[in-house]
């Protein structure tokens, strides 16, 4: 009978430690991925490798912008103009909510914070900055990392 209990808490501390381990394998996998887009340069540019399709312009109406997904992280593709397309991260700079666009802007769920619809500047707090510009720029008939 009492041979039960060292073993269950054998199995649970064994169990523990294999979940920390997994845990800290996702963790590294995920830095791996981020580092092998950008091996081979001494500087990291952007979230995405240059030339990454972020999206066809002609899904973003003239004057408008869209939620999209550079790199597998949560952006915003605007087309400021017939022409041209910017993008921005869609990670709000104040805790990290995701932005996307609604009423004219780019608002955050969380505290409410707005950005420009074009530029990602900052509108309305209680953010303090705007959004992180990524680079991108018109290839064709898509916008692609820059
Ligand atoms: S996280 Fe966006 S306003 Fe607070």
């Amino acid at each position: 009978m009492t041979a039960h209990s060292p073993t269950r808490r054998t199995v649970l501390t064994t169990g523990v430690a294999v979940a920390g381990a997994a845990a800290g394998t996702v963790v590294l996998a995920a830095c791996g991925g981020s580092d092998s887009g950008t091996s081979g340069s001494s500087q990291n540019t952007g979230p995405a490798p240059a030339g990454t399709t972020v999206a066809a312009l002609n899904d973003v109406p003239v004057g408008q912008a869209k939620s999209v997904t550079v790199d597998g992280e949560p952006a915003i593709l605007a087309r400021p103009t017939d022409t041209t397309a910017a993008c921005f991260s869609a990670v709000c700079p104040h805790q990290g909510g995701t932005v996307a666009p609604e009423g004219g802007v780019l608002k955050c769920p969380l505290h409410g914070s707005e950005f420009d619809t074009l530029t990602g500047a900052l509108e309305k707090g209680p953010a303090e900055t705007g959004l992180t510009p990524i680079p991108v720029k018109v290839e064709g008939q898509n916008v692609v990392t820059a």
